[in-house]
């Protein structure tokens, strides 16, 4: 993918030069406890509750004095112990600092950047009104910021800090605007990326990964930064998080949702991503599994994470519309529907605009698609239709989902077998109505809508 030239809002990144290391960097001065190494381990159980005990700084140096070798210093707290005078330690101390023959001297400590932590770091680089940014994502090794525009300027340091303070992180990309792309995928800007060196920031555009050559070919990036991988569900997937959709947070829902299939069960994973559903579920249930997605970058990895999780005799893929792929489906079913013992899941997880997308241009993708000569009222799918939270109101969401949803397969639906009100989702699972599944005739159908409409 290429990234595009530096835009007015890169330009006014403070560089990750200005960032002066040592300006962090400080003394202090502490007393500590001369010993004889062999005493150390009596000195820690005694001293227990006057030693130094700082972050990232040991209790026991080396004497510094060139005695390295005979003896150890064992660092006190300045707050119990303020001066080298033996007289005015506290009785713990004393007793036991001249039973060992030990000896009170002073200690410098240098404290530089690498002692401090990812927050100590920041509130000392960063401007008093500038806060530390506390919670991002990690997706595998790539750290996801969603930066309030007073960080912005702080970016570049921000990022940099974020890799020498967490070594798993090694890219650290920023989220611009709210995703208005059909694949999901949000405009972003690689802050620090420590696997190519390249410089930074890079800015990587909306809808690149449809501009991207000849994707349908597909080729892993071993250079870019922005492919990672993440376990989830006991599997593995890889990702470009700049070309796919991907939400850590939904980790739960995909287990709920592929925990209620069993090893009959059939899945048709309508909006599969990179295969957070499809590939579990073949995995753990040997589920046959039809996973499609239209980003053809979402296809390339769903099958790499097949390949990768060893279940890519069980998932057949496709790069298509959601509309287009239901009617290939059904139209291969022209025998016998896909059912033996088990259920056919219909997974719509497409909540970005739903329920009004679902409603308008996917629920009404099922009407009259079933032939019931093949299809029997219970071998129709069990849909399992996903809507973000408009209200705080778990059931008003219910209502309002099923009600549009209503509206696009134009017929009530009787039975809503379970809604999974999760805190960013909500999913509301219910048979296919036979009542709108099946074909039927012009004049039938006019019927229909009349009574629905009234
Ligand atoms: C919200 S994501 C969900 C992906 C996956 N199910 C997950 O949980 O990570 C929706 C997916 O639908 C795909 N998509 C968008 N419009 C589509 C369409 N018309 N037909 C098929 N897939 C579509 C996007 O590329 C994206 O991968």
């Amino acid at each position: 993918m290429e990234d595009s030239p530096p835009s007015q809002q890169q330009r006014d990144a403070i560089p990750v030069e200005s960032f002066e290391r040592e300006k962090l960097s400080s003394v202090a001065n502490v007393v500590g406890l001369q010993i004889k190494p062999q005493d150390i381990s009596s000195a820690l159980k005694v001293l227990k509750n006057f030693l130094l005990n700082q972050a990232r700084q040991p209790n026991v140096v080396d004497a510094t004095n060139g005695e390295a070798n005979r003896s150890k210093i064992l660092l006190l707290s300045p707050e119990h112990v303020k001066s080298s005078v033996l007289e005015e330690l506290p009785d713990a101390c004393r007793g036991f600092v001249k039973e060992k023959d030990g000896k009170l001297v002073h200690y410098t400590l240098q404290h530089s950047y690498s002692h401090f932590t990812y927050d100590e770091a920041l509130k000392k680089l960063l401007p008093q009104d500038v806060e530390v940014p506390s919670s991002f994502e990690t997706i595998g090794h790539v750290a996801h910021l969603n930066l309030r525009e007073n960080q912005e300027a702080y970016r570049l340091i921000i990022a940099q800090v974020m890799v020498d303070k967490y070594s798993a992180i090694k890219t650290v990309v920023n989220k611009l605007g709210n995703i208005t792309n059909e694949f999901r995928v949000f405009q972003m800007e690689v802050l620090a990326d420590k696997i190519t060196n390249q410089s930074v920031p890079r800015l990587v555009k909306e809808g690149d990964a449809a501009l991207v050559g000849d994707v349908s070919c597909g080729q892993t990036c071993d250079r870019d930064p922005k492919e990672t991988c993440v376990k989830q569900s006991g599997c593995i997937f890889k990702m470009n998080f700049g070309e796919v959709y991907w939400n850590s947070r939904l980790d739960g829902e995909h287990k709920r949702l592929v925990a209620s299939f069993s090893s009959d069960d059939e899945v048709w994973d309508m909006f599969a991503g990179i295969g957070p559903f499809s590939v579990p579920a073949a995995k753990h249930h040997s589920c046959q599994v039809y996973a499609n997605d239209l980003n053809p970058r979402s296809k390339f990895y769903l099958e790499e994470n097949c390949r990768l999780n060893k279940v890519d005799a069980l998932v057949h893929t496709s790069c298509m519309c959601a509309r287009a792929f239901l009617a290939s489906r059904v139209s291969q079913c022209s025998e016998k529907a896909p059912r033996g013992k088990g259920k056919l899941h219909c997974i719509m997880n497409l909540p970005a605009s739903a329920p009004v997308k679902c409603r308008e241009e996917f629920m009404d993708a099922f009407r009259e698609k079933f032939d019931p000569a093949i299809w029997k009222p219970e071998d129709l799918p069990l849909v399992h239709l996903y809507a973000f939270h408009k209200s705080d109101d778990a059931a008003i969401c219910e209502q309002e989902i099923m009600r549009r949803a209503e509206s696009s397969l134009g017929c009530r639906i009787p039975n809503v077998r379970d809604v999974a009100p999760k805190k960013l989702m909500l999913c509301c699972s219910f048979r296919l109505p036979a009542e709108a599944a099946y074909m039927r005739e012009e004049g039938e159908r006019d019927h229909k809508r009349a009574k629905v409409e009234g």
